[in-house]
């Protein structure tokens, strides 16, 4: 068993590293105040391949493998989450299953210009009464012949504005359940489609989250990704990779959190001494370093496995499960090493404390994670 990263990937973490540095730091704050999408940024991710990494280069994409990705995820992260949810969702929820699954002639016109950054993609499961519940969707895509009439409203839409091209799962067959549901690519512009409010967040608050609202949108049916029905299997299978994206986006918010209450901890004086002297300390950031390797090491497991053509479902679960909990545990510890000063914005920590929560809801909150491991572990 090999631990080690090979040249390749230590090169892709530290172009991450440094981009997240140079690009991303400047203006994070504002940003998350003004709820700023990180337009400017994302499109020299983009120009770098970060967007479709794990694409062949046949279709416009790095070509890199999900280590790299989880690489990746993690240090950009550490300092801007809602800029790297916008990789993630690219990469594994909208290039992946397109990739996958989609028609050549869907790669081409779809694929290319997302894996190459040139436009963004959103995956459209989430609605008003069915985000937990996915087999409950109430949006219909009525098969009209030569295509398909949508209607309907999808809720908590990531890169819901930003977006030109989106993955909406909808009914076709009621009666079927979630065999009846299809996976259509709607692109922007399309009649009948409009983008509903920005959501004010308590966290990623740079990322653009909307609801989408689809009246009488015609969709052709060479837009419908996979065989009729297919669509619930498209988008679980789908989620098995994303949830290894936000496992990863989580350990980058611990990450970066840990790193910060380190450094503060080594410079702030109390009671005669830095308080990393403190034993006090010294035992949080004890409990901090094991979690977050715990977490890293699961993340990494999990790519692994599906790099390797394995089943990764229960992984990508755990690794969800585990690295968001840690998100959550070490980013309050940050703030309570910090004192006074992690309660305010110029510390960064505060933002990672309100970024960390939302690893714990999406793609799938923390129960269904536990759903997916116990239905293997009870097999
Ligand atoms: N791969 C392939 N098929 C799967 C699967 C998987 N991982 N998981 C379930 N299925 C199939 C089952 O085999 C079953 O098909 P059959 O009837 O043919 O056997 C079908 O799906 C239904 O499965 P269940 O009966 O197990 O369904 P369930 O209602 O009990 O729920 C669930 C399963 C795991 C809870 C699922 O509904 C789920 O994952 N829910 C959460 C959805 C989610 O993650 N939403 C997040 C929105 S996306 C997002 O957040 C994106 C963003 O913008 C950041």
């Amino acid at each position: 068993m090999y631990f080690d990263l090979s040249e390749e990937h230590l090169m892709i973490r530290q172009a991450a590293r440094d981009f997240a540095q140079k690009e991303l730091l400047p203006g994070v704050i504002e940003r998350d105040e003004h709820q700023k999408f990180p337009a400017e940024q994302i499109k020299k991710l983009g120009e770098l391949g970060f967007l479709g990494m794990m694409v062949s280069p046949q279709y416009g994409g790095s070509g890199m493998d999900t280590i790299s990705y989880v690489l990746a995820m993690e240090e950009l992260s550490k300092i801007d989450a809602s800029a790297s949810v916008v990789v993630s969702v690219n990469n594994s929820l909208v290039c992946y299953g397109l990739e996958k699954h989609g028609s050549e002639a869907q790669k081409q016109k779809f694929l290319v210009p997302l894996a190459k950054g040139e436009k963004i993609g959103a995956f459209c499961l989430s609605e008003p009464e069915a985000g937990s519940d996915a087999t409950s969707q109430k949006t219909t895509a009525i098969d009209m012949g030569d295509h398909y009439l949508l209607n309907g409203v999808k809720n908590w839409i990531t890169n819901g504005n930003s977006a030109s091209t989106y993955l909406v799962m909808a009914q076709t067959n009621a009666s079927k359940r979630h065999h009846g549901i299809n996976t259509l690519i709607v692109e922007k512009g399309m009649e009948g489609f409009t983008v509903g409010a920005k959501e004010n967040k308590l966290g990623i608050r740079g990322s653009d989250t909307h609801s989408l609202h689809f009246t009488d949108v015609k969709v052709p049916k060479e837009n419908r990704i996979g065989e009729e029905g297919f669509g619930f299997t498209f988008a679980m299978t789908t989620l098995e990779g994303g949830r290894i994206g936000i496992a990863s986006q989580a350990l980058g918010i611990a990450s970066g959190a840990y790193e910060l209450a380190v450094n503060y901890s080594k410079e702030r004086r109390a009671f005669g001494k830095t308080i990393a002297d403190l034993q006090a300390t010294q035992f949080k950031l004890a409990d901090m370093a094991t979690e977050i390797e715990a977490a890293r090491l699961l993340c990494l497991k999990a790519a692994w496995l599906k790099d390797n053509g394995l089943p990764y479902s229960q992984a990508s679960s755990m690794a969800k499960l585990f690295a968001s909990q840690t998100a959550m545990k070490t980013t309050v510890e940050a703030i309570q090493i910090h004192g006074g000063y992690g309660y305010v914005k110029e510390y960064h920590v505060e933002r990672l404390m309100r970024d960390a929560k939302i690893t714990q809801i999406y793609e799938g909150t923390s129960e269904i994670q536990r759903i997916v491991i116990s239905r293997e572990v009870l097999k």
